[in-house]
């Protein structure tokens, strides 16, 4: 089995070189242009930083199998495979995007800051001592910093720099999730947690602000998943009270929070970003209705319905996850069908969903505005 996914890895990137001829001179519109991605964020987009960077011991899972099974060997990502980043990479006809501490990699068409676990204001200005905050420095601060620096050590001047930008895409996060996830992890209440979003967005707005000025002309901002309808969540929060969940059995107040700190974000990108950078375009990429879009026609994307909410990997309870007995640990084991299940680990998504979602959001309606227009695929 392994041998015959590293041939379809093997195929996957074959295919990818030959996609990336065709995209120079078949790709219309708008997109046809870009002819590299930065990208800041966490999990969702790390495609190897953390590896890399995490001392021995921490962070072991996602260094080995099951991790990567379905693209044959563990790359670092957080899921089975490919993350959105590699579609939407795959889809503007450039090769994977390499990860910033990789060393000796190319990065003629973009880098990936990306850290898995990090979070978006720095440790130091947000938790204040009061909540555990786990391994993980490398907050939007410093990545921003890393892509300055990537800059002025890769161009002559600012305007090399701001010309490379104009024919790149920018993307900033998904990114302020962990700032929520450890708080909420470690025990606060939603409504002490809530005091976190204008920080958070404000820190998101600042980076964008920068990139902007930089340059940049092609930026998009992804907002929260639903996090209630999360296997973690589920587990760690799940309530008695069948008023506490809603019609897909997610977490109403979660779910409600989530959609917060996203309401207040697309507010500061239309009042605040847009007018201030009016010859750039960008774009909110709306992660939580398009992954609610994915539960509610799960059976028709070829999902298994009744497992949508449950981890294909991990061990235990109704959605088979323990944080104490997480993918990859002892007693753990992946599901046989990966592709059928839209939660890889509990808190990450397997490849077909990031693929689903990627659909939605890079070729459909939940990019807004559609900044890309890479047609819709069938
Ligand atoms: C990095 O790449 C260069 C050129 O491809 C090679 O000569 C060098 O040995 C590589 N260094 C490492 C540490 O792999
Ligand atoms: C949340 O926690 C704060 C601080 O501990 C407390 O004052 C407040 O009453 C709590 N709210 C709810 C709804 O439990």
């Amino acid at each position: 089995m392994a041998s015959s996914a590293a041939f379809l890895a093997l195929s996957v990137l074959v295919a990818l070189h030959l996609c990336c001829c065709h995209g120079q001179t078949d790709a219309a519109g708008s997109s046809s242009d870009v002819t590299a991605i930065y990208s800041l964020g966490d999990s969702i987009t790390d495609t190897g930083n953390l590896i890399k960077e995490a001392p021995p011991g921490m962070f072991e899972t996602i260094k080995h199998l099951p991790y990567g099974v379905t693209f044959g060997y563990p790359t670092g990502r957080c899921s089975d495979g490919l993350l959105m980043i590699d579609f939407l990479a795959q889809d503007l006809g450039l090769p994977f995007l390499n990860p910033y501490l990789g060393k000796n990699k190319s990065f003629d068409h973009g880098v990936n800051f990306a850290v898995a676990g990090a979070t978006a204001m720095d440790p130091a200005d947000q938790f204040n001592g009061r909540f555990f905050m786990p391994f993980s420095s490398n907050s939007l601060k410093v990545q921003l910093r890393w892509f300055k620096d990537f800059m002025k050590s890769s161009f002559n001047t600012d305007e090399d720099i701001r010309k490379r930008l104009q024919s790149s895409l920018v993307l900033i996060g998904e990114i302020g999730g962990n700032d929520y996830n450890y708080a909420l992890f470690g025990k606060t209440n939603v409504t002490e947690v809530e005091k976190l979003i204008p920080g958070v967005v404000q820190t998101i707005v600042d980076a964008a602000k920068e990139v902007l000025e930089m340059g940049a002309s092609r930026v998009i901002i992804p907002g929260n998943f639903p996090i209630g309808c999360m296997p973690t969540y589920l587990t760690s929060k799940g309530s008695s009270q069948p008023s506490d969940y809603d019609s897909m059995g997610c977490l109403k107040e979660l779910n409600l929070f989530a959609a917060k700190h996203n309401t207040r974000l697309q507010r500061a990108i239309a009042d605040d970003l847009r007018p201030s950078y009016p010859s750039a375009s960008i774009a909110y990429a709306d992660y939580f209705n398009s992954f609610l879009a994915i539960l509610n026609t799960a059976d028709s994307l070829g999902f298994d319905e009744s497992s949508t909410k449950k981890a294909c990997c991990g061990a235990g309870g109704e959605y088979n996850y323990d944080w104490r007995r997480m993918c990859g640990a002892k007693g753990t084991a992946a599901c046989a069908e990966p592709e059928k299940y839209v939660s890889w680990d509990g808190i990450h998504m397997t490849q077909a969903a990031y693929r689903a979602m990627s659909r939605l959001v890079y070729h459909g309606r939940y990019l807004q505005p559609q900044i890309l227009n890479l047609g819709e695929l069938s």
